[in-house]
């Protein structure tokens, strides 16, 4: 006689919202995926396991599934967050996806944060501008204090998968707001003394309302980023450093 082994594992629905803007007939609905909780399932295990079993042609994207290449943004419950990184565990049974807003949608969960971001780093010249433009590659650079090359290392940690655009709701209202994403990297090149740029020069790319005062404190870019930037601070200190330097 066989036992019957009932399972512990949780019935997920998740709810996709489906567009593709290439398709001139298609319009924006949710549509519902059922589906076997795992052990140590994450959204991208789920999201695959659909993908594979039940519908290839749901759309989204990944590269890493460690957290490190920042493809996998989309909002989770509502809430900007990576799919690699998150457990079905941490969630209700029933998870509702949609894409990042504030990019260009490719198609449902896929949305084009390689493009803004590249766009956002012509703009604000997100590069160190060294006096030397083309430096001996052979020459030792001057050393660095060891706790500042760290500060600088924590704000580089940005694997730019938008989440903190997408949170904030400033860039919602202002298409050219630079975001946290933008003023961070300037931030960090503020630190970086081999930057030669003066504040002067930066407070010409960031002093308006698409700058540094633009952000209005909501902070839901610091509550979004997975990577935990204190991204805040940072603006706070971009833009007390400019006012006091740059002008
Ligand atoms: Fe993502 Fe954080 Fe970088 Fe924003 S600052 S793009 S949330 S890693
Ligand atoms: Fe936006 Fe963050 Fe400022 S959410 S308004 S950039 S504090
Ligand atoms: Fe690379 Fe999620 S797949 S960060």
């Amino acid at each position: 006689m066989s036992a019957i082994i009932a399972s512990d594992h949780r019935h997920l629905e998740l709810r996709v919202l489906r567009y593709n803007p290439q398709d001139v007939d298609a319009t924006p609905a949710f549509q519902s995926y059922h589906l076997e909780e795992a052990d140590a399932m994450t959204l991208f295990i789920a999201l695959n396991e659909i993908r594979e079993q039940q519908d290839p042609s749901l759309q989204f994207d990944f590269v890493c599934r460690a957290g490190i290449c920042g493809s996998c943004g989309m909002l989770i419950n509502g809430k900007p967050g990576l799919a690699c990184r998150t457990l079905t565990a941490d969630l209700p049974a029933v998870i509702t996806l949609a894409p990042l807003p504030g990019f260009e949608l490719i198609a449902d969960l896929s949305v084009n944060t390689g493009k803004w971001m590249r766009a956002m780093s012509e703009r604000l010249r997100t590069w160190v501008h060294m006096a030397d433009p083309e430096p001996d590659i052979d020459a030792l650079e001057p050393t660095m204090d060891p706790d500042l090359a760290q500060d600088i290392y924590e704000l580089e940690r940005c694997i730019e998968c938008g989440c903190c655009i997408a949170a904030c709701g400033t860039i919602q209202m202002r298409e050219g707001f630079a975001g946290a994403a933008g003023l961070n990297k300037l931030a960090r090149l503020r630190m970086d003394p081999r930057d030669t740029r003066s504040d002067a020069d930066v407070y010409e790319l960031v002093g308006d309302e698409n700058g540094v005062f633009g952000c209005m404190s909501l902070l839901g870019c610091e509550d979004s980023c997975p990577k935990d930037l204190p991204l805040g601070t940072q603006t706070a200190w971009l833009r007390r450093r400019m006012l006091s330097n740059a002008l």
